[in-house]
């Protein structure tokens, strides 16, 4: 099944909105006065959460294509990253505005004495070099190869990601765990294809390769 031109338009439509669903009930809690006792908290909690879950959402992609065969969904990878980031600033500016009303020197102690924070910054620092290198202009720039090397790093991030959710929690683990499950079987699945690939590779008589860059400018986020 590959969507014509209109079709993938409707979709990638549909799915913006899909993500932007959070935000604005968010949006609307925050009108309604409708966020519980700690509307801040809920917040920051709730852009954190969406964050991981973009970021999980987005490493399905390539599953999902190579189960299905539906290569066409790769064009909606771009998106899914770049919403995970859009969480994430979100996230940092709830901390930031909302938690630490620009208090820079309170924030700069959290970073160096709160490990779950120290985590959740270097995953977010870590994310700036795939937002900013999402273009197509970028990828030209960097050449497939490059860029799909530097994509890998969500790899970590999502980890990163995980580790600072299990920092955070003092007793119910059930979500992050949860995720960390997910993050875990994801990034294993990825690990056992490229040992598939190494073995058919070596069985065939070639050198090991890297995987090839494949085609078109379309990827966001690594594979
Ligand atoms: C500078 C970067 C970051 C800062 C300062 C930060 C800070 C925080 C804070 C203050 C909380 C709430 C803690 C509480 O209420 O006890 C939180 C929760 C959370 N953050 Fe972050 N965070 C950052 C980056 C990230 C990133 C990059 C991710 C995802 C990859 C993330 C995912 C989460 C999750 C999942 C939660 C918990 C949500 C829940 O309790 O349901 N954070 N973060």
């Amino acid at each position: 099944m590959t969507p014509g031109k209109t079709s993938l338009s409707a979709i990638k439509a549909a799915l913006f909105l899909l993500c932007l669903t959070p935000a604005f009930l968010l949006w609307r809690g925050l009108e309604t006065d409708s966020l519980g006792a700690n509307p801040i908290e809920a917040l920051t909690r709730s852009t954190g959460e969406w964050t991981l879950r973009f970021l999980l959402i987005t490493l399905m992609v390539t599953p999902l294509r190579k189960f299905t065969g539906w290569h066409w969904i790769l064009r909606l990878r771009r998106m899914l990253g770049l919403f995970a980031f859009a969480y994430a600033t979100a996230h940092l500016a709830t901390y930031v505005w909302l938690d630490q009303f620009f208090d820079w020197e309170g924030i700069a102690r959290d970073i160096l004495k709160r490990p779950f924070i120290t985590v959740g910054f270097a995953a977010l620092m870590l994310m700036l070099p795939l937002a900013a290198t999402s273009s197509n202009f970028a990828i030209r720039q960097l050449g497939g190869r490059r860029w799909q090397a530097l994509h890998r790093a969500i790899y970590p991030i999502v980890l990163l990601g995980c580790v600072h959710f299990w920092w955070l929690v003092k007793k119910d683990i059930t979500w992050p765990l949860i995720y960390t499950v997910i993050a875990v079987a994801l990034l294993g699945l990825r690990g056992w294809w490229r040992e598939q690939e190494r073995r058919k590779q070596l069985a065939g008589g070639y050198l090991p390769q890297q995987p090839k860059f494949e085609g078109k400018v379309i990827k966001i986020f690594a594979r």
